[in-house]
């Protein structure tokens, strides 16, 4: 069985389990993933009744090519396990992927793969077809995020949790995703990379989380950029209007999509028998050879993937 785990996420939704009416609305709005919450978007007291909830939106609902993502609560409370069984055996197979909050080492992801596969093996699902998404949110996370990001087949992203984290590292800022004030560099490098470096040696994508300033569309825009510039693949979104700004941030420009495809096309010619079988070739300027190519085909990859 193949599953493709590369699936559309320039923008990921967040949505309330609780609250039917988001459930209903969210599968209006053009994100390429929608991810149904039980964690800390539910209180406490309504996240037995939010797990009926999605299980009804999810079985019931229109969600068009969506990927569907229900986030579960993560293994240090006693909730997760409910969770998942819940979810997974009301609607296994109308959903892609579970999200993990606050993973800190590998075996807690080990736990969910094997939790998943005997639930799939007991209502005759197909065995692997749930993803795992992995949110890092602490220093222990971070620190463990190469192994974490390698513990189960099933794992598709690794995706930063800002807001936790910043607490859990006592940054000294109360606005998710800025810098803090009193230091000059870009305090969120070192934690993007080291997230991406590990999504990347495993073939993962890298997802940036949320910005909690939703009337500031400037302010998620760059913050957004920051990490698309950077590789990210996508960016949750919490606000329907920062739906649009995260698709298209995470897309590439026209004019870098076409010049991307053109140096597909110059370098297929030129390592062409008919071309020459060069190893390389001049595109107006700029030499091209297989570096380029593979350049190339990351940003012809993101456009094909957002239809352009
Ligand atoms: C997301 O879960 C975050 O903590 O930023
Ligand atoms: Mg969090």
């Amino acid at each position: 069985m193949t599953v493709n785990r590369l699936r559309p996420r320039r923008s990921c939704l967040a949505v309330p389990g609780s609250n039917p009416r988001f459930l209903e609305k969210a599968q209006g709005l053009p994100a390429d993933q929608v991810f149904l919450d039980l964690e800390d978007a539910c209180a406490p007291l309504v996240k037995e009744s939010a797990r009926h909830n999605i299980v009804d939106a999810l079985n019931n609902g229109d969600w068009g090519n969506k990927t569907k993502v229900v986030r579960v609560n993560d293994w240090t409370t006693h909730w997760t396990y409910r969770d998942v069984i819940t979810v997974v055996e009301g609607a296994g197979p109308n959903l892609d992927c579970i999200m993990l909050p606050k993973v800190q080492t590998a075996e807690q992801v080990k736990a969910l793969d094997l939790l998943l596969t005997q639930i799939e093996k007991t209502m005759g699902f197909e065995v692997g077809k749930i993803g795992i998404e992995a949110q890092i949110e602490n220093a222990k996370g971070l620190i463990n995020v190469d192994a974490i990001a390698e513990a189960s087949p099933r794992l598709e992203t690794i995706i930063f949790g800002p807001a936790d984290f910043m607490a859990s590292i006592n940054m000294k800022s109360l606005v998710v995703g800025e810098q803090p004030p009193g230091y000059d560099a870009d305090a969120y490098h070192y934690i993007l990379m080291r997230i991406l470096m590990a999504a990347r040696a495993n073939d993962l994508q890298a997802i940036d989380g949320p910005y909690l300033q939703i009337r500031n569309q400037e302010g998620y825009k760059a913050v957004a950029r920051r990490a698309a510039a950077l590789g990210f693949d996508g960016k949750w979104v919490l606000h329907p209007d920062q739906v649009a700004a995260a698709n298209e941030i995470f897309s590439p420009s026209q004019e870098d999509y076409d010049h991307a495809e053109l140096i597909l096309d110059a370098y297929d010619w030129c390592t062409s028998e008919a071309g020459g079988a060069k190893g390389s070739a001049m595109l107006g300027d700029e030499m091209i050879d297989e570096a380029s190519r593979k350049m190339a085909l990351v940003i012809a990859g993101k456009g094909r993937a957002a239809g352009m």
